[in-house]
């Protein structure tokens, strides 16, 4: 943490001279808000929350926190699933939020762009572009909250990455205040641009941890004209794989989701939201959706596909969306499946990514290796399987032995994520890291990206203001992991607080 100077007791008078007192909240009751996260696991506390209304503003109040080396603590919709948007237990960060700078900056149909500021909601976002006849694909359950700037930091995904990418594909460029208080601004329309280092994809997925977003310039895309979505039932996480290649191979770029949920998601949201009826009963459901923007294409293809899966017993039903009312109620279920998880209590959450020709062997390993520790353990597995992306979360039925489950977080972590680096996948496929993974990632990164990673931070940061005890742990000594202890791929360095 950052030796504090006595210049700070008067932060939050500086800070208000910058962005006008109504913008400084310190009263605690208003701070309390924006001091836990959406999962309600972490709890912090702050001096401040100060919400700058321009780009200036946000480089005004970065310069006065450095000069007291106060640390910065970014938030956006706070919808983060791994705490990086929650201070620490110090008291001593000052948090900052941009949602009064919401502003669609321009909007460029001649090259397919979108210049957002970082605290539109990413629902905005999408509304600008679509009401510009373009799609701005981006699409998470938490829209109408997550901000421009979270979905930056945290480079998220959600359910169209299959067929449009990720935050970063989706972003020419951006503008930011680096940890210096310098406004650099990499706003371009360019779709190709190798003019030295790509600062815009090294701040992108770092968490508020390399800087502030203020601005981003957007890729927008051509409308679908044509859409189908598809609630397929199935045997077994083995049969959705073979249906995705089927479905790939006579679809291509228009498959454009591949959701799969297993049987207790399907069951959780039934108990918490019984009047989102299932399409159908089937042990494992696939959502998937097609899309073209012909007006001439034709879907119906997919209705004879998947009549011969049904005839082949690859598919014990399906149902298909006959209406935009169809197609939306169909999504509403996939999507309330986090909130019915809340719902129903903790559980230990793992966001794993595999190759795909692994996902199914990785369940089929897991399973036995936890139940044997834990016996009568469930799992919820779902998510963006097209994208070899799990949603994998853990919980017992029992509230006492749920407790009693999360007292042992650090060893169910470690079995999960041996499992996931030996079949050559990551701890973290779209949520980041947060404070939630940090001392894993020392486990499971190589030394080598883990000291560029230090190298890069403390580069850009040295006083280390910027988010910190995020992404990185703050105060742990990088050493050689001692003999046996290695992950398979034999990555990694040892991390005192990982020792079970
Ligand atoms: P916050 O939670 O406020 O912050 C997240 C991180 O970004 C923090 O480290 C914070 O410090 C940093 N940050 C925020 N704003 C800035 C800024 N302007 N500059 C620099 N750093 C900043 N994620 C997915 O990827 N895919 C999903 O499908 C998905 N589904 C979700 C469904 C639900 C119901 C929920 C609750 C969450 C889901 N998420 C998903 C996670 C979350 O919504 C995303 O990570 C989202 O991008 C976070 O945006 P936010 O504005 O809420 O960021
Ligand atoms: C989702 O895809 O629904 C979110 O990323 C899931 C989550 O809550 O883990
Ligand atoms: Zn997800």
């Amino acid at each position: 943490m950052p030796k504090r100077l006595e210049a700070s007791t008067h932060l939050p008078d500086t800070l208000a001279a910058i962005v006008g007192g109504a913008n400084v909240l310190v009263d605690p009751a208003e701070l309390a808000p924006f001091l836990t996260d959406w999962r309600g696991r972490y709890q912090g506390r702050a001096r401040a929350l100060v919400r700058p209304g321009n780009t200036e503003e946000v480089a005004a109040v970065v310069r006065a926190c450095l000069s007291a080396r106060i640390p910065i603590v970014p938030q956006g919709g706070n919808t983060g699933l791994c705490g990086g948007a929650t201070p620490d237990e110090s008291g001593d960060a000052v948090m900052l939020q941009l949602r009064r700078m919401n502003r669609a900056r321009a909007l460029d149909l001649e090259n397919n762009v979108l210049i957002a500021e970082a605290g539109c909601t990413l629902l905005e976002a999408q509304a600008a572009a679509r009401n510009a006849g373009r799609l701005f694909p981006l699409s998470l359950a938490s829209e109408g909250s997550c901000q421009i700037g979270g979905n930056l930091a945290t480079n998220a995904g959600g359910v169209r990455a299959l067929r449009y990418g990720v935050m970063r594909d989706l972003t020419l460029g951006v503008e930011a205040i680096l940890p210096d208080g310098k406004i650099w601004s990499g706003l371009h329309t360019l779709r190709k641009n190798n003019a030295g280092y790509d600062l815009s994809n090294l701040l992108i997925g770092s968490e508020g941890t390399l800087g502030i977003f203020t601005a981003a310039a957007l890729k927008l895309y051509p409308l679908p004209q044509k859409t189908m979505t598809c609630w397929l039932g199935l045997a077994s996480p083995e049969a959705a794989i073979v249906l995705l290649d089927k479905v790939q191979a006579a679809f291509d770029s228009r498959l454009v989701a591949f959701e799969m949920i297993c049987p207790l998601a399907g069951e959780l949201m039934r108990r918490h939201f019984p009047e989102l009826s299932l399409p159908l009963d089937a042990p494992w459901s696939v959502l998937c959706e097609l899309s073209d923007c012909s007006h001439a294409s034709d879907l119906t293809a997919a209705e004879t596909l998947f009549a011969e899966c049904l005839a082949a017993g690859e598919l014990s039903g399906a149902a298909l969306s006959r209406s935009l009312r169809e197609q939306e109620a169909f999504w509403r279920r996939r999507e309330c499946i986090s909130e019915a998880q809340k719902q129903e209590g903790d559980s230990i959450k793992h966001d794993i990514a595999l190759p795909i020709s692994r996902v199914a062997e990785f369940l089929r390993r897991i399973k036995p290796l936890l139940n044997e520790r834990f016996p009568g353990i469930r799992h919820t597995a779902y998510g963006h399987l097209g994208d070899g992306n799990l949603h994998f979360n853990l919980s017992m039925p029992d509230a006492a032995e749920n407790e009693r489950l999360l007292d042992n977080e650090a060893l169910v972590n470690r079995i999960v994520y041996d499992c996931v680096d030996e079949l050559g996948g990551s701890i973290s496929a779209e949520h980041g890291i947060g404070q939630l993974k940090r001392e894993m990632l020392c486990r499971y990164k190589s030394a080598a990206a883990l000291s560029a990673m230090r190298i890069v931070k403390t580069a850009l940061d040295p006083r280390g203001i910027m988010n910190p005890g995020k992404v990185l742990p703050q105060d742990i000594e990088l050493s050689p992991l001692s003999p046996g202890h290695s992950p398979a791929s034999g990555r990694g360095e040892q991390c005192p607080l990982l020792e079970i």
